[in-house]
């Protein structure tokens, strides 16, 4: 049960909705896999980790083989990737004995899972962002960013309006629009967020997690490579969505028991880094990073000794990745490093 009673903005009623100790969605079960409410594209196929280990060890050699490098993955879930990562780790040793690896997850339940999945001594799993003491460091999230609350605005007649979640005796009760400040306007407008009409999400707190990954970046070198279902453009639209057993939900209602996410503004993430004065590439949709760093020949080389039910198996599990329809174009894949580099694998 939620002990939601009053009148929350948006960002707090997710945070609460997903992070609360006691009845929060991610302190309270496993939400990841066919029994749970979402799958991701590590637990689709491992060749998705795969591509991304063949990428983190590329992006390490251009750095010239630093004897000391540190992964940070940004919330490692239910820690398949991690998992996949590790036991592809021993076919590549120089690397090996350089690479630390540092998981960042809030989630107590989900550490505990972690730590039953990956089971290897090289793994550190950090509070916060000060545990990382030196570099170059190296931060990797799929499906991080749509996890972290944000904040929606109305804007109407000319007038922007925080949305707010009223709750009574624990149920939805109904929406409050409040005008915002001319602090907040000026924000807004600063984040090239300010539009006419329609809706305005805002990621303040994703903003600020980015902020703070930034300054160990310009302080140790390295830098950020993110993957998650978004748009490059942003058209005013209502992007929340909840999903409960792998089906839509209102996402006031359930509270606790369905998972909330949002659609990223890569726009947004990209002028945010630039901002911060780091280099970005391109930003390219999931297909073309996976197809360019040989997800089809690897999956050759994998069928070869595969029946077919196997074979079968894997192709449609990569046809969930890469297919325009579904997670293909609709997921991005952007960049972004402290010093500018001709290092573009996955990206040209
Ligand atoms: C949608 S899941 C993605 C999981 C995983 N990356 C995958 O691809 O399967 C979001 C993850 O981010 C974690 N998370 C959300 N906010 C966080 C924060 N501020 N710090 C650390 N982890 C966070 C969640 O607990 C969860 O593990």
């Amino acid at each position: 049960m939620n002990n939601l009673n009053g009148t929350y903005s948006v960002d707090k009623f997710i945070e609460s909705a997903l992070y609360d100790k006691s009845y929060g969605y991610y302190s309270k079960k496993n939400p990841f896999g066919k029994q749970g409410d979402f799958v991701t594209a590590p637990l689709i196929s491992p060749l998705f980790s795969e591509m991304v280990l063949v990428w983190v060890i590329s992006y390490w050699i251009n750095l010239g083989k630093p004897k000391e490098f540190s992964l940070v993955e940004l919330g490692p879930g239910n820690g398949s990737f991690c998992k996949t990562f590790c036991k592809n780790l021993k076919k590549f040793p120089s690397f090996e004995n350089s690479i630390k690896i540092f998981l960042l997850e809030r989630s107590k339940k989900l550490i505990k899972i972690q730590k039953n999945t990956i089971n290897n001594k090289k793994v550190t799993w950090i509070k916060n962002l000060d545990q990382i003491k030196n570099g170059p460091i190296l931060f990797f999230g799929n499906e991080f960013f749509d996890s972290i609350p944000i904040k929606q605005f109305e804007v109407k007649n000319f007038s922007v309006y925080e949305k707010f979640v009223n709750f009574k005796n624990h149920k939805f009760n109904k929406f409050i629009f409040k005008e915002v400040s001319a602090k907040t306007l000026k924000k807004l407008k600063k984040l090239g967020l300010l539009r006419k009409k329609g809706t305005i999400e805002y990621p303040q707190k994703g903003l600020e997690i980015l902020e703070s990954i930034v300054k160990k970046i310009t302080k140790f070198d390295g830098g950020i490579l993110l993957i998650d279902y978004g748009y490059l453009k942003a058209q005013g639209n209502d992007t929340l969505q909840s999903l409960k057993s792998h089906k839509k939900n209102i996402f006031y209602n359930n509270v606790g028991k369905a998972d909330i996410t949002y659609l990223v503004n890569f726009e947004l993430l990209s002028k945010f880094l630039t901002s911060q004065k780091l280099f970005l590439n391109k930003i390219v949709n999931q297909s073309f990073f996976l197809k360019k760093l040989g997800i089809l020949e690897r999956a050759e080389i994998v069928s070869k000794n595969a029946n077919f039910k196997e074979k079968a198996d894997l192709y449609y599990r990569l046809e969930r990745l890469l297919s325009e329809k579904k997670m293909g174009s609709l997921f991005k894949v952007i960049f972004a490093s402290k010093n500018k580099t001709n290092f573009n694998l996955g990206f040209k």
